[in-house]
């Protein structure tokens, strides 16, 4: 079976052919980074009428990657949400319109399950091809708009256990490179900063450091920067720059990092994945493999091009909802928030009392 994905949730048009083992076939993405850059983040009207504009061309590409085009297409899959409505709306309405006029089935994804699923994915040249894990797994899904800790039980059966109380991880790298002029998106560049700086050489407080919540917080450190830079001006020191950049993110990495392992502990579970655009970051993967090889936990993290958005990884979680008889009908709609996913009674600082 080959899943044509449709991804418009945010600010990239992209569109993948995937078999239902996960085989990547074709992936296409159109990023509008360039044109949100000069205004520091995400302007939700431009990101509307750029996917419009692209989503023909980016299918028809993907399409002529791979053998039989439109032909050879069993099924469609489009992000549902969360995300952008008016960006949703538009690689819905193709969806439909595809898989309505092609007479073949449709499933709309969840696009934080189509990234806690992009580690089932299968790129060509990977040597030896990837082996996703067994479920059960914890998934630490990373990205700009969300940060959670999930138990994922099977594909359609992913609990919520904790999530970010404000910002995500990736709006505090995008937030700090604001701040120190560094331009949007901020986690690539403050990541390539943060490879050459000393991440001892500024203190910041690590955030929720309590083992007693599984909860992030990112909003104080985002302040704590912006002070030092109210006080001490953007550093003009290449090297003094690196090294507030190392210092930021480490403080980022680490909380991220200890929940995980928590949570690990705390379900019993021996597998974690990272997904999400953050998890492309050098600094989370290296201090994540180290933190799992200390605690016996298996780590994956997929490849970086599987980690940002893509229309892959819809696909990839379409199709096991396709193998299981599953498909949707034509009249759903779109949704901007996570639907609630928390299972069990959890007290106000977000841990769990009991499962339900
Ligand atoms: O998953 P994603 O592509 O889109 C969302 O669903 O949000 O994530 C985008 C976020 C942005 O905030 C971006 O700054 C961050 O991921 N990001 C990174 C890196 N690459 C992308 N953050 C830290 N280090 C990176 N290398
Ligand atoms: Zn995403």
């Amino acid at each position: 079976m080959r899943v044509l994905g449709i991804e418009s949730s945010c600010d990239e048009t992209a569109a993948a052919l995937v078999t239902d083992s996960g085989e990547v076939l074709a992936d296409v993405v159109a990023s509008q980074v360039a044109m949100h850059g000069p205004y520091g983040g995400i302007v939700p009207e431009l990101a509307s009428r750029a996917h419009m504009q692209a989503i023909i061309p980016v299918i028809r590409e993907a399409l002529g990657q791979s053998p039989g085009g439109l032909r050879g297409v069993d099924a469609i899959a489009v992000t549902q949400g969360p995300g952008l409505v008016g960006s949703l709306l538009v690689g819905v309405q193709v969806a439909k319109a595809l898989a309505w006029s092609l007479g073949k089935p449709l499933v709309g994804v969840n696009h934080l399950d189509g990234h806690l699923l992009a580690v089932y994915l299968r790129r060509q040249g990977e040597d030896p091809p990837r082996e996703g894990p067994a479920m059960p797994f914890v998934g630490l899904l990373v990205s700009g708009g969300h940060t959670a800790l999930y138990r994922v039980e099977g594909c359609g059966d992913i609990a919520l256990l904790a999530q970010t109380r404000d910002d995500a991880a990736g709006e505090a790298f995008d937030k700090a490179a604001k701040l120190l002029g560094l331009g949007y998106p901020g986690g690539p560049v403050i990541d390539r900063l943060a490879a050459r700086g000393n991440a001892r050489a500024f203190s910041f407080p690590l955030p929720m450091a309590s083992r007693k919540t599984l909860e992030f917080s990112f909003s104080g450190l985002k302040t704590a920067l912006a002070r030092h830079v109210q006080q001490q001006g953007v550093p003009t020191d290449e090297q003094e720059l690196a090294d507030l950049c190392a210092s930021f993110q480490g403080v980022i990495v680490e909380s991220l990092v200890r929940k995980a392992i928590l949570a690990c502990q705390r379900e019993e579970l021996g597998r974690l994945v990272i997904s999400g655009g953050v998890a492309a970051n050098r600094g989370l993967r290296a201090r994540a493999k180290e933190a799992c090889d200390a605690n016996g936990v298996e780590l994956f993290v997929p490849p970086p091009v599987s980690c940002t958005d893509n229309a892959a990884m819809i696909a990839m979680a379409a199709a096991h909802r396709l193998s299981a008889g599953e498909r949707d009908d034509f009249s759903f709609a779109v949704y901007s928030r996570d639907p609630d996913r928390r299972r069990g009674k959890f007290r106000r600082d977000g841990t769990l009392v009991e499962r339900t």
